[in-house]
């Protein structure tokens, strides 16, 4: 889905309709030979087989790549990076139980380490970018340079430099034609289209208030003994943080950008825009220890939208509490509950799925949206909304951990870098922990917001 259908879409030089634009057959030959190797990456008619790279062979990064083998039509797993060997070769060991014919990657093709990536991505039509989020920005500039159609998870980014290189990769993407998905998968999923179908038509009147939610149950951690075990050797910092990723800012994001940023984007959907400003509060009540990182357990905040309407969000990492993943809205004319597809009011209205058609898991919808745009030549481009609600969970953790408010130009030219210069397995991490084993946390007014 392009979110912003009236920005104009440059149509990309295909194999296909360049042929068809040439008089001769060799005059085609000899023009191609010009072209460049990226403008041909470009062009897939319904036909081709679509070679994929998956960089990032984790849970989701394995659920994508199967999701991208199941669309219709021929597509090829043809390459994988990582930077965990293990991690590449239990991902390529399942999707090939999957898929047994549609993945071929030969030893040449897998790339392990910090640049496996640029291997992986020059060999391929589509790339699926699913390594944790703070490695989004390189890799997601990376495969526009290389002019390659692009599936990458949420978030896109952990910090503002991140985000203004994902916006400046994002216009370039546009210029070249390329397809790029974001996995927010609601914005596939049938409920929620109607619902947002009926809100943006008015059905509630003027939306003037929103709440969102994701409270729910802790993630997994890997302790370090655990991996010292696995390893048979004490780690080196940053091959613990990479193990133990979820819990540092400069990978993760923390909970409100890794995962909140879900029920944050419904909200700017619905509004069809982005927070101007924000403020909050939150902190680690529960989830304290040395293999918990630096990352809090709970964020409340309260962002004002350009109309002056207010969003409550909270997200919560505490066991035994109340949990509820949702969105709402309330409008002049009545109110929506967004997550259960329901409105209420004058124009009442339950979405009901159609029991002999029903709809397609969003996962697998989001894929087949984008396969198709990229063989037929839609427009489709999610980069930049992915991008603005990115920012919008990342405003939020700003405020939390600051106690300050935290304007939205201010986030996104923000200069502090979360992320260390040098990545290797053996370089500094800016984070560390003290004498103690615990690492230092955020604190409401002492904290730098930005
Ligand atoms: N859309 C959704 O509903 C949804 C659901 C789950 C996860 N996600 C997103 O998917 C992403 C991955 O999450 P996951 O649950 O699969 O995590 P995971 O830990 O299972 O997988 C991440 C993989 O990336 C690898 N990796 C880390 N840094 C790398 C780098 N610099 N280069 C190459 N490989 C690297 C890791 O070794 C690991 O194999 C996250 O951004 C997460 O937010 C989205």
């Amino acid at each position: 889905m392009n979110e912003n259908p009236a920005s104009p879409v440059v149509t990309p030089v295909t194999r296909r309709n360049f042929l068809k634009s040439t008089s001769t057959a060799v005059a085609g030959g000899a023009l191609l030979g010009a072209l460049s190797a990226e403008r041909f990456a470009l062009g897939a008619s319904p036909g081709d087989t679509l070679k994929i790279a998956l960089i990032g062979c984790g849970g989701r990064g394995s659920g994508a790549a199967n999701q991208a083998l199941s669309t219709q039509g021929g597509t090829k797993l043809i390459a994988m990076a990582d930077v965990f060997k293990d991690q590449l070769e239990g991902s390529l060991r399942n999707l090939k139980e999957k898929h047994t014919e549609k993945v071929e990657v030969p030893q040449e093709n897998k790339f392990i380490g910090f640049d496996a990536y640029k291997q992986a991505i020059a060999l391929a039509d589509v790339v699926i970018l699913a390594t944790p989020p703070g490695f989004r920005p390189m890799m997601f500039e990376e495969a526009v340079r290389q002019g390659k159609h692009i599936f990458m998870e949420k978030p896109v980014a952990v910090d503002g430099p991140g985000i203004r290189r994902v916006l400046e990769a994002a216009a370039e993407s546009k210029r070249k034609g390329l397809k790029v998905g974001v996995g927010l998968q609601r914005h596939h999923q049938t409920g929620y289209l109607e619902t947002l179908k009926r809100l943006h038509d008015g059905e509630i009147g003027d939306i003037v208030a929103m709440r969102a939610y994701w409270n729910g149950s802790t993630p997994w951690v890997k302790p370090r003994k655990s991996l010292e075990q696995k390893f048979g050797r004490p780690l080196t910092e940053m091959e613990y943080q990479m193990q133990n990723w979820y819990y540092f800012t400069w990978i993760c994001g923390d909970h409100i950008v890794e995962q909140h940023i879900h029920n944050l984007d419904v909200i700017n959907w619905v509004k069809n825009g982005h927070p101007v400003r924000c403020h909050g509060m939150g902190g680690c009540e529960v989830r304290k220890g040395q293999d918990y990182g630096e990352i809090f357990d709970h964020h409340a905040v309260e962002y004002e939208y350009a109309d002056g309407s207010r969003l409550g969000s909270q997200c919560r990492h505490i066991l035994n509490c109340w949990n509820d993943v949702s969105e709402h809205v309330v409008g002049t004319k009545g109110s929506c509950d967004v997550s259960r597809h329901m409105i209420l009011g004058p124009n009442a209205w339950r979405f009901r799925a159609d029991k002999a058609n029903p709809p397609k898991d969003p996962y697998q919808q989001e894929h087949d949206d984008l396969f198709d745009a990229i063989r037929n030549d839609k427009p489709y481009n999610e980069a930049e909304y992915g991008a603005h609600s990115s920012l919008t969970a990342i405003m939020g953790r700003m405020a939390t951990y600051s106690g300050k408010i935290v304007e939205w130009d201010a986030a996104l030219n923000s200069t502090l870098e979360t992320m260390p210069k040098n990545l290797a397995w053996d370089a500094p991490t800016l984070v560390n922990p003290g004498a103690d084993g615990m690492y230092p946390r955020a604190v409401p007014g002492k904290t730098a917001s930005l």
